[in-house]
């Protein structure tokens, strides 16, 4: 076993797991990281293969933080069959043409209105006024959540996310996780209620009826683990890529000026930089069904191991110069939404909110820059991105 390997606590890894992806992609790029009781696979290559083998690589994982927390079944964690039906009853509304249809309509009106809400106070802490409320607001809404005002979604998240980020069984991070399912359960309850009787074709109404027989519906224990994982990645994740994107933009005035003059060429790829930069998601967990070896290494049946598309994304083998943000790179592909049967299933849906966030920013307002003396602080590995984002600016 690597020593360094042996020597990464879970804090590192949350404050800023780069250099040791670094570190473990050159000395032990397939390695057992106890302090998560995790593989961890970090190169491109071998992340190609641990995502990509579903047939090696098993999704189900008794001991994944989101199974402990959330429950089983739910859609990350599944193969097969399971999984085909799961995903089949979520994909539908996000699948490109789909989103198209209504995405511009959803997006752009409720990040107008809160760009509108700060726009004369020449500063603002853009995660909780801005970033967050608009990504949980558009996806809630495409729940049929849209009442459920963004304080309360935003804690949502919040809480969900220390369950799944919970590797260390920290019993605070359980609690936090359980308190946060009960209510989302109380306010599940009557729209579930009203589906369960007559769908009316959202996303949760097709998970609960696709082709089940007449007159039946899932179960709710059979849905509400993949409900929990798309609520979590759903409302978090746009928002944390916008910011890591602006946070690259607002470190590279000069590209901010390109994609200032030609949004709508550059917008889209600044996205797709600040996703590869800082990946909103760390990983994709798997287990493999026989001992496997990869990279000089058995990794034993049954054993967890992350798939870390975060350090996927910094290897200098696919990347020049990883650790830059360069909008205008060449490599089209980026290892942040995942590979395989289980590549995000709202990859459509959270690229064109992204973009919709960004341009509504720039639009809206002039001179942004970060307040000096406070710069955005980033944390965690499994999420990324920053817990506070503190910029001034001029109303345009
Ligand atoms: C920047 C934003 C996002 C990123 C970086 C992201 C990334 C990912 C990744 C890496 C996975 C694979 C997880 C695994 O295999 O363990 C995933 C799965 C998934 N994502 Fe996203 N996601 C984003 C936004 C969204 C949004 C907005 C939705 C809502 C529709 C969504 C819905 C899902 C679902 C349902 C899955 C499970 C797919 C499956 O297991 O088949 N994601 N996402």
């Amino acid at each position: 076993m690597s020593g360094f390997a042996e020597s990464i606590t879970v804090e590192d890894l949350e404050r800023d797991p780069y250099p040791i992806y670094e570190q473990l992609r050159e000395e032990s790029p397939v390695a057992f990281v106890p302090a998560i009781n995790s593989w961890l696979a970090t190169r491109w290559e071998d992340v190609q293969i641990v995502s990509n083998k579903p047939e090696i690589f098993s999704a189900e994982d008794d001991n994944a933080p989101v199974v402990r927390h959330f429950g089983s079944p739910a859609i990350i964690h599944t193969d097969g069959a399971v999984h085909k039906e799961l995903r089949k009853g979520l994909a539908a509304h996000y699948m490109p043409g789909k989103v198209a249809s209504y995405i511009d309509g959803l997006a752009r009106p409720i990040a107008k209105q809160h760009i509108e809400r700060l726009r004369n106070n020449g500063q603002a802490e853009l995660m909780s006024e801005y970033f967050e409320p608009v990504s949980v607001l558009c996806l809630a809404k495409t729940l049929g959540l849209g009442d459920v005002g963004s304080e309360v979604l935003m804690e949502w998240f919040h809480g969900l996310a220390m369950g799944a980020i919970n590797f260390a069984q920290d019993p605070e991070r359980t609690k936090q996780c359980d308190e946060t399912k009960v209510q989302i359960e109380a306010a599940l309850d009557p729209l579930l209620t009203r589906l369960e009787q007559e769908g009316d074709g959202s996303p949760l109404s097709h998970l609960l009826h696709h082709s089940m027989p007449e007159g039946e519906v899932r179960s709710r224990d059979f849905i509400l683990p993949s409900v929990y994982v798309t609520l979590l990645g759903g409302m978090q994740e746009p928002g944390h890529g916008g910011a890591n994107t602006l946070f690259g933009l607002l470190h590279n005035p000069e590209q901010l000026g390109a994609l200032m003059n030609d949004p709508k060429t550059w917008v889209p790829k600044a996205v797709q930089e600040g996703v590869r930069w800082i990946a909103p998601i760390g990983t994709q967990g798997r287990s493999p069904i026989e001992d496997f070896e990869m990279a000089g290494v058995v990794v034993p049946k049954g054993a967890s191991i992350s798939s870390v598309l975060a350090s996927a994304n910094r290897d200098t083998a696919v990347f020049e110069k990883p650790d830059d943000f360069d909008m205008t790179r060449k490599q089209s592909t980026v290892a942040s939404f995942g590979f395989g049967p289980h590549f995000c299933a709202g990859k459509w849906f959270a690229n064109a909110q992204m973009e919709i966030m960004l341009e509504v920013l720039f639009e809206m307002l002039g001179d942004i820059e970060m307040v000096e003396g406070s710069p955005p602080e980033f944390f965690g590995w499994e999420f990324r991105a920053p817990t506070s984002f503190k910029v001034r600016f001029k109303a345009k």
